[in-house]
């Protein structure tokens, strides 16, 4: 059998308190409340100890940890203790990979010297700044509580004290001159010898407030063709920057990919700990797998004490939903898939294939089916058109 629980495994803790809602947000992010440490902690830790329950009972087999991810929300407001804790005790009862990444997702309104000193200490050794404009009428726009000389001040104090930085961008705004953007962009990579890059397009989405803005035409998005030309344009400036990119939206100096990241796109294990995270494990000798969703109100799932598995919803995916699943991540990837990993490759439409060749869109060699990089922006549509339905 291909492919089960012999493969890496990670961990995600989801930490659902912001000091704002930004109103582009659809994560699970609540605005800060008062926070009960040792409640907090105990949830955590049960949580932990129950999913190793859980695997031992289902005689799934995993190894130690390649990768925690500490996300949000805004988990820079995380009080110390609890991520100490996490750390150690996920330490205990998973173990962890010789050169485990720690990564804490921090924003630069949110962060202080000492805390980022002591976070390093912990054992986090990575860092994802959401640094997401680089201009302050944009950060005003997206409503954000930083400004430009708060961005330059949290990053010259992170890359003095950790090896490994990542920053989170969005662009492609309504009215966004692409020389203003290009100009900001090149500035901002000559000025901080960054690791890893996310950058991302502005995307509306339901149940936010730039939603309901944009149905009654207060925020207006970008044309096609245009968000097209600033994603070329920024691939091309990134790339001159040694940066490569091995994701739609994602960029990395050698050796500094997100190993957790690549645990989602290459379909591998994960678990999801905290309000809304979710976790997915391939089933033992199956080749089935299973979702699993944590409450995701923060006090829902605060009252739960977790001496028992209880989750908002367990998903099965059968082989066809798992073959669509880990198609559409693994072709995000820029080198692609090796079709090994479909239980049923006649999933592909190989007509569709071949004309998809025949145009250089996508390529297929050794097995290993990848989109060609000036594509990547199609993928969706790509994907709809090689599957068969
Ligand atoms: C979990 S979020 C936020 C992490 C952190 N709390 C922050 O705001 O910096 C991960 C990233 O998704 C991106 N993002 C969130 N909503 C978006 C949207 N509607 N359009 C484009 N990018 C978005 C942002 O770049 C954000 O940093
Ligand atoms: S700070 Fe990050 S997680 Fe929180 S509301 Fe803003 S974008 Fe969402």
């Amino acid at each position: 059998m291909k492919y089960i629980n012999e493969n890496p495994l990670s961990l995600y803790i989801h930490w659902p308190y912001c000091e704002t809602k930004c109103p582009y947000c659809d994560f699970n992010s609540h605005v800060n409340e008062h926070v009960e440490i040792n409640h907090w902690i105990k949830s955590f830790n049960n949580q932990l100890h129950t999913m190793r329950k859980e695997f031992i009972d289902k005689n799934i087999k995993f190894k130690n940890l390649n990768a925690i991810f500490f996300g949000g929300g805004t988990p820079s407001l995380m009080p110390l203790e609890i991520v100490e804790d996490i750390i150690n005790i996920s330490n205990q009862i998973f173990g962890f990979e010789k050169n485990i990444e720690i990564t804490l997702e921090a924003n630069p309104s949110s962060y202080d010297r000492e805390k980022f000193i002591e976070l390093k200490k912990l054992g986090i050794n990575r860092l994802s700044i959401g640094v997401q404009s680089l201009n302050n009428q944009y950060l005003k726009f997206l409503g954000r509580l930083h400004n430009i000389s708060d961005i330059d001040n949290a990053l010259k104090d992170a890359l003095e004290i950790f090896d490994n930085i990542s920053v989170d961008l969005i662009y492609a705004f309504h009215g966004q001159k692409l020389v203003n953007w290009t100009n900001e962009l090149v500035s901002f990579l000559t000025n901080y010898n960054l690791q890893h890059l996310s950058l991302y397009q502005l995307t509306i989405e339901e149940g936010t407030k730039f939603f309901k803005d944009y149905k009654n035409g207060l925020v207006k998005v970008i044309d096609n063709d245009l968000a097209a030309e600033f994603y070329d344009i920024s691939n091309n400036i990134i790339s001159d920057f040694k940066f490569m990119r091995y994701e739609v939206s994602n960029y990395a100096k050698k050796g500094f990919q997100c190993i957790h990241n690549l645990n989602y796109w290459n379909s591998e294990n994960w678990i999801g700990i905290g309000p809304g995270a979710y976790g997915r494990i391939w089933a033992p000798n199956k080749i089935s797998r299973i979702e699993y969703s944590n409450y995701k109100n923060p006090k829902t799932w605060l009252s739960k004490n977790f001496y028992h598995t209880e989750f908002e919803k367990i998903t099965r995916f059968n082989n066809y939903e798992s073959d669509i699943d880990t198609l559409t991540m693994g072709l995000r990837l820029y080198d692609g898939m090796h079709i090994s990993k479909l239980e049923n490759k006649s999933i592909i439409n190989f007509n569709a294939l071949k004309i998809l060749q025949n145009h250089n869109i996508v390529s297929f060699r050794n097995n290993t089916l990848k989109v060609n990089k000036n594509h990547m922006i199609k993928l969706n549509s790509i994907i709809k058109f090689l599957i068969n339905t």
